[in-house]
């Protein structure tokens, strides 16, 4: 199967980002034929720092292979450095209703949030997306619930493509993890863990272990004391459950024997202690990588060969399915 998923590059890789997707997709390389990507294009739809936003964007790579993605195996890259992302996006926003696009949750969101700047790119976002996906004929998409919607709405501009121009595109899925596809935030737990919400509210997959301790021990939990999974009754502790069983490994069955009898702020503590431990590597990673700039650039130039070569050809069928006067 062909997998390909993508990460916006700024702000840092929170724990919501890599149970939801990454892990998967660290699974998913070692049997598959991969393609992630850093969706540099995808960010400028909210107003970016030009000064900081390059260096964000790379320290989004060492962060992806700090956690274990190998570029031996799958194909790491940058968005922009393969422009048919973009030509391709132009094509697929002339067969997409502004209907459809209004509707999206993610434009909702992100309207209300940036009053200032609800710019064409943040409502065509998802004809972006369609073209990164069918771009590489894509079987497999892992992500977080969150991206869904967009998914869905990919097939939708696949078979709309396939209808006007004649078959071209099969329809992806989205692979959604069973557990943790929606980790939410520390404070509001009925809300989706998310790096533009306060710092607070997120934990970073490389944050520094006294940080990590006050973030859990401060997590907003529910009344009572037991440590029962219920997120309709108890979203707070069953947020933090779900955390610690997919770091620890364990099924939440066995997280609540493990903690029978005992309160929330033992519980918290243990979580704090193992999340200190399983993500002390990943920090350790991350820090020897940033040091390594020449490497990130060379696995950046492959990635960008490799994706190009399969985007190119996607492109030349397109382009001849549509139409457009071809100068060879
Ligand atoms: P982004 O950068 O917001 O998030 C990256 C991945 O993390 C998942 N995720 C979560 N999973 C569980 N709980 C959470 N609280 C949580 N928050 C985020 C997201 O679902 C996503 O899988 N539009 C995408 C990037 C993108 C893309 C693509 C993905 C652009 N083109 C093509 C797949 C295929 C985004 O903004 O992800």
């Amino acid at each position: 199967m062909r997998i390909l998923s993508g990460i916006q590059p700024t702000g840092s890789m929170h724990i919501g980002n890599y149970l939801g997707a990454a892990k998967q997709w660290l699974k998913l390389q070692e049997d598959h034929e991969c393609f992630f990507m850093v969706v540099d294009l995808h960010a400028l739809t909210v107003a970016q720092n030009p000064a900081s936003f390059s260096k964000e964007t790379k320290e989004k790579i060492v962060e992806l292979l700090a956690i274990g993605l190998r570029p031996e195996t799958c194909t790491l890259f940058l968005q922009s450095s393969v422009k048919e992302h973009a030509e391709l996006a132009w094509i697929f926003n002339t067969i997409t209703p502004v209907s459809e696009l209004e509707r999206m949750t993610q434009f909702k969101d992100k309207s209300k949030k940036h009053k200032q700047n609800i710019n064409a790119g943040l409502l065509t976002y998802p004809a972006l997306m369609a073209a990164d996906i069918l771009l590489y004929k894509t079987e497999g998409v892992p992500v977080g619930k969150d991206q869904e919607q967009h998914i869905e709405l990919t097939r939708t501009i696949a078979r709309k493509f396939n209808t006007t121009y004649g078959q071209t595109f099969a329809e992806p899925k989205s692979l959604i993890q069973p557990e943790g596809a929606k980790i939410m935030s520390l404070i509001d737990p009925t809300k989706k863990m998310s790096k533009s919400d306060g710092e607070a509210n997120y934990l970073s997959l490389f944050e520094e272990p006294e940080s990590i301790q006050k973030k859990i021990m401060r997590a907003t939990t529910d009344k009572g004391k037991d440590i029962k999974y219920n997120p309709d009754k108890k979203p707070g502790i069953s947020n933090l459950m779900t955390i610690f069983s997919l770091f620890a490994n364990m099924p939440m069955k066995k997280v609540e024997q493990k903690f029978h009898g005992k309160g929330y702020a033992q519980f918290k503590k243990s979580l704090a202690d193992l999340l200190v431990k399983e993500l002390e590597p990943l920090r350790r990673k991350k820090q020897e990588l940033l040091q390594r700039d020449l490497y990130i650039q060379e696995i950046l130039r492959q990635g960008q060969r490799k994706a190009s070569s399969v985007a190119q050809d996607t492109m030349k069928e397109v382009r001849k399915k549509v139409g457009l006067l071809s100068l060879e």
